[in-house]
Parts: structure tokens; sequence; C-alpha cells
């Protein structure tokens, strides 16, 4: 569909779930991608342009245009625009501190069966990344409770929601707040932890979680998932533990080189996944998963 074709009024939503209309418009958030995955986020201006080192394009020209149209900058060289995706926006939007990547926001979302309606807290907002994806997911109906213990860091956060989002989103609480010592919600769908030593929330997690809700703690170190994969299996109250980590390999294919790229990320970080359990008070645990009878070693002693 070109702007010459006429089919300028069909609506989408935007990220706030507002109607908006198919071609951009002044105002909006737009990401010129080149053919090397360059990336540049702008809001369109009628006075604005994209300037690359080869050359420009003017935002007039943007205004009025089909999301995924190709543009020349003034030295020929070419671009397409775009309204950014969510993984656009999270990959290229400032930072304040790590984020959690994509990769695994994806597994995350999934694992902590995060949806249309759900009510989440997230302990360590940071920049937003995570947040923002949880805002997006659970959707006009759900809700997202930040904490962090840095009011800097949550302001820093709602910029980046609001500059995603066209404003502050409605479906979204930051607060000021120390998720070890407390979490006010109850009847939580799930708890998404990244913070330093996630086992320390794991009471506050417990009083907040509803019957069968998920725990996940996010962490960089092996060392981390093991300590709360230790206090997890200690306490009564959580269940059905799993450690994971997520690796994407990208694959060059052009022509007849078909291979694995380079490079690739190595290291994010570690999720540990448990269930809120509720065992009655009489019935004595018994664990006979795989994992159990593991580790107490295949091997024959020597
Ligand atoms: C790595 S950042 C979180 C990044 C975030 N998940 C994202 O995707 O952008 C960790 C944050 O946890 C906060 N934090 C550390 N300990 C905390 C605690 N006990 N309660 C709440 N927030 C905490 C820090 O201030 C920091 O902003």
């Amino acid at each position: 569909m070109t702007r010459g074709e006429g089919v300028l009024w069909a609506v989408i939503l935007s990220p706030k779930g507002c109607v908006r209309a198919l071609d951009f418009r002044e105002g909006e958030l737009v990401i010129f991608l080149d053919h090397q995955e360059r990336s540049f986020v702008q809001r369109l201006h009628p006075q604005g342009k994209l300037q690359t080192h080869r050359g420009f394009v003017p935002h007039a020209d943007v205004i009025g245009s089909m999301p995924g149209t190709a543009f020349l900058t003034t030295k020929g060289k070419e671009l397409f625009a775009f309204r950014p995706t969510l993984v656009d926006y999270t990959m290229t939007m400032p930072r304040k501190s790590g984020i959690i990547y994509p990769k695994d926001t994806a597994h995350i979302l999934l694992w902590a069966d995060v949806r249309p309606g759900g009510r989440v807290v997230a302990g360590g907002v940071g920049s937003g990344a995570l947040l923002l994806a949880l805002a997006v997911q659970v959707g006009a109906l759900g809700f997202v409770w930040g904490y962090d213990v840095r009011q800097d860091m949550l302001d820093f956060a709602a910029a980046n929601l609001r500059q995603f989002m066209g404003g502050g989103p409605a479906n979204t609480e930051l607060k000021l707040g120390d998720v070890y010592e407390n979490i006010d919600e109850r009847d939580v769908d799930s708890i998404i932890l990244d913070v330093p030593e996630p086992w320390r929330a794991l009471a506050q997690s417990a009083l907040a979680l509803k019957p069968g809700g998920v725990v996940i703690a996010y962490v960089p170190t092996i060392r981390q998932a093991e300590s709360f994969t230790g206090a997890l299996r200690s306490s009564e109250r959580f269940g059905l533990v799993q450690t994971v980590e997520i690796l994407v390999r990208d694959w060059h294919i052009r022509d007849r080189s078909v291979r694995p790229n380079h490079r690739m990320v190595g290291h994010t970080g570690f999720l540990t996944i448990a269930r809120r359990i509720i065992r009655p008070e009489e019935q004595t645990p018994v664990d006979d998963s795989p994992a159990a009878s593991d580790s107490h070693s295949d091997l024959e002693p020597l």
C-alpha cells in the first residue's frame, strides 16, 4: 500500500491501546533501519530530519507514509521507516542499568504465564525494559506494580515507558520500595525479580502470590541461581523449581554461505522459575523428580 493507493484510514491500536491511523502522523515515534541493521529512533516533527553520515531524510516525507516505506537519503542511502516494535524500542531506549534482553523476556512472559488481564509484580525496575513488556502484555485489563529502591531509576523507567506508550500507562504503578522488606499486593499471578539477592524477597513473594502463581528470578551468575534455588527448595511454599539459560544463535544465510554467525550474545543471565504451592500440613514432601535423583550423581563410586 502506498499513499497514492489511498488506503490511509484503516486503524490500528497504539501501544497504549488507543486507536491510531495506519499511516505515520506528526508526533509519532519512528525507527529508521538501514541494510546494516543500524537503527535510529526519532519522534516525527514537520521540521525534523533524520541526519546520517550519508545524507538526510526530512520527516515531512515520512509523515503520511506507510510504515515499512523505503526512503533514500539526500546521498542515496536506503533506509526503511517503521513503528518501533517492543524489541526495537527496548534495544535502543536509554539505559541506566543492565536490562533484561528480549530473548529472556520472551521466556519470562510465557513461563510466568503473563497474559491480558494479569496482575504482575516486578522487583527491580531499573531502566524499565521488562516492565514495558509486562505492561504491554497484561493490557488495559491487567496491572503491573514495579518496585525499586531508587527513585531516580523509577523516574528514568517512567520516562522510557511514556516515550513508548505515548503517555504514562494507566495499567502500571511504579513504587519506591524494597522487595526484600515488603510487597503490598496480594493474589498476584506472577512475580519477576531482577534484584541482586532474590532469595531475600521470597517471604514477601509467598505472601503476594496467589496459590499456584509463578515466581521467576533473573540473575547474572549461577551462584545467585543456586542460592535462589536453595531458598526455594527449603521453603514449604514453593515447588517445581527449574533453572534455564536461553541461548539464541543467529545464522548467516546468503548464497552458498550458510552457517551460524561468528558472533552471538554469549551470556546474559539465568532464569529460575518456581510455583507457589500449598501442601497440607500432615503431608510430608516427596520429591521424586529426575533432578532429585540426579543430585546423588549417576557415577558409580570408584
Ligand atoms: C538490573 S536493574 C533491573 C533492570 C530491569 N529488569 C530492566 O529490564 O530494565 C536492578 C534494579 O533493582 C533495584 N533493586 C536492587 N535491590 C532492590 C530491592 N531490594 N528492591 C527493589 N529494587 C531493588 C536497583 O536499584 C536496580 O534499579
